[in-house]
């Protein structure tokens, strides 16, 4: 039976000393400090080579996490509890009149949120100490498309999947601007400069999305609104080189994000004896384990039966439906928040990172087709961004678009 690394390879080191070390022990002090989602920042060594290393034994910290860094911190740096989605869209007159809105725009931005990031930048930030804020940038396929931009291979629209009920109003844009932060004032404040740059460049809000995590201990997964640990399964780094990330060349640090609003149907779900929660998952809401294991972190047995010959992973738990065997391997970087949209319109916001769209295309078309979570969830809206490189200081983010 072929069986997969354990997700516990520790982070890349290479920027333990030297000039990255500062940045290190800021980028792991936000991992250990975090409180949430330590997991996914820790798993795709996401502090590794583009932040500094998420060096093991670093004291905690509390501090700004830096905005500069090979890839994005939005990407990168533990989930902060409180997340915003912000879509814009250009004014589509001309291409070339577009791209020199999409230019100062990404000029604007890169201002902004490298000084939001920074301590003392805006006094509302300083609450009690510095701002901590991340952000991610991306662009829709439809606006590279339009406007002629290098873009990764894999970046692509995806396809009608059945059961969806996407709400245009909700999804798409030209540009999605992903910001979270420690705490809901703070974001609020960010998109504020952010929205004020986005009208000052040109560009139009489309729709926004506003997502948090519940609190959660230092360095454990954050659970979603059906109760079960979320984000476990998600790749070390050398994993995501391989999924996550573009291959070496120009998009070597970008990625791309598929997002999904998905309604849970959570008083309904609720409501089914535990055992069938977990024979829908695949793994114990409890502890996150997978049914077939003790431990959040063992493996799932895709092959592991009963007596009477039942899979004991059933052939409809969405981890066997989800895993990486069926795809040859493949993983996601899964960085999912909760919204709260009214009592009848509460679930999660699917934010996965993916080298190639096809990879969330073939999961989604098996879970569509026979998920045992589907009567309890609906796909509402849907984007896909090119998840722009990170910048180092005094570059421009996307400034690679235009040489
Ligand atoms: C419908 C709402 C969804 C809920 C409540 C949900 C929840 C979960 C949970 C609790 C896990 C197990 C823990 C973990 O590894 O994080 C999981 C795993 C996973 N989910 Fe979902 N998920 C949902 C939708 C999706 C969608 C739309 C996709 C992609 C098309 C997806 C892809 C995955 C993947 C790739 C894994 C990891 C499987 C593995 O490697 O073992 N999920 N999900």
């Amino acid at each position: 039976m072929p069986t997969e690394p354990e997700n516990t390879s520790p982070p890349n080191p290479s920027a333990a000393s030297g000039p990255g070390r500062r940045r290190a022990l800021l980028a792991a002090g936000a991992v250990l400090a975090a409180g949430v989602g330590a997991t996914a920042g820790r798993l795709a060594g996401g502090d590794g080579a583009a932040h500094g290393g998420g060096t093991a034994g670093a004291p905690p910290e509390e501090g700004p996490v830096p905005f500069h860094g090979a890839r994005q911190a939005g990407v990168t740096a533990a989930q902060l509890p409180a997340t915003g989605l912000l879509a814009f869209d250009l004014p589509a007159a001309s291409a070339a009149a577009d791209r020199e809105t999409l230019r100062a725009l990404l000029s604007r931005w890169t201002g902004t949120l490298a000084s939001a990031a920074r301590p003392g930048a805006e006094p509302r930030l300083s609450t009690v100490g510095p701002a901590r804020i991340t952000s991610l940038v991306g662009l829709g396929p439809a606006l590279t498309a339009r406007l002629g931009l290098p873009a990764p291979a894999g970046l692509a629209e995806l396809p009608p999947f059945p059961g969806d009920r996407l709400d245009p109003a909700r999804g798409g844009g030209d540009l999605l601007l992903q910001l979270s932060a420690a705490d809901p004032w703070t974001l609020s404040v960010v998109t504020e400069l952010a929205v004020t740059d986005a009208r000052a460049a040109g560009a139009a809000p489309r729709w926004s999305q506003r997502g948090f995590l519940p609190v959660t201990a230092p360095g454990a997964t954050p659970r979603n609104l059906f109760g079960f640990k979320d984000g476990t399964a998600n790749p070390d780094e050398e994993s995501a080189r391989q999924w996550v990330w573009g291959p070496p060349g120009p998009h070597e640090h970008a990625t791309v994000l598929v997002y999904r609003r998905i309604r849970l149907d959570t008083a309904a779900f609720a409501a089914l004896p535990e055992e069938q929660r977990n024979l829908a998952m695949g793994r114990r809401a409890g502890d996150g384990a997978p049914l077939t294991g003790t431990a959040e972190r063992d493996e799932p047995d895709l092959y592991a039966k009963h007596p009477d010959g039942a899979y004991v992973i059933p052939v409809t738990a969405h981890v066997r439906l989800t895993g990486p065997r069926l795809d040859g391997g493949a993983r996601m970087l899964r960085r999912g928040y909760s919204y709260d949209d009214g009592p009848e319109d509460r679930g999660l916001l699917f934010c996965a990172f993916v080298r190639d769209t096809g990879q969330f295309t073939r999961v989604q078309e098996r879970l569509a087709a026979r998920d045992a979570l589907n009567p309890f969830v609906t796909h509402t809206a849907s984007a896909v961004a090119y998840v722009l490189p990170g910048v180092s200081e005094g570059g421009t983010l996307g400034g690679h678009l235009w040489a």
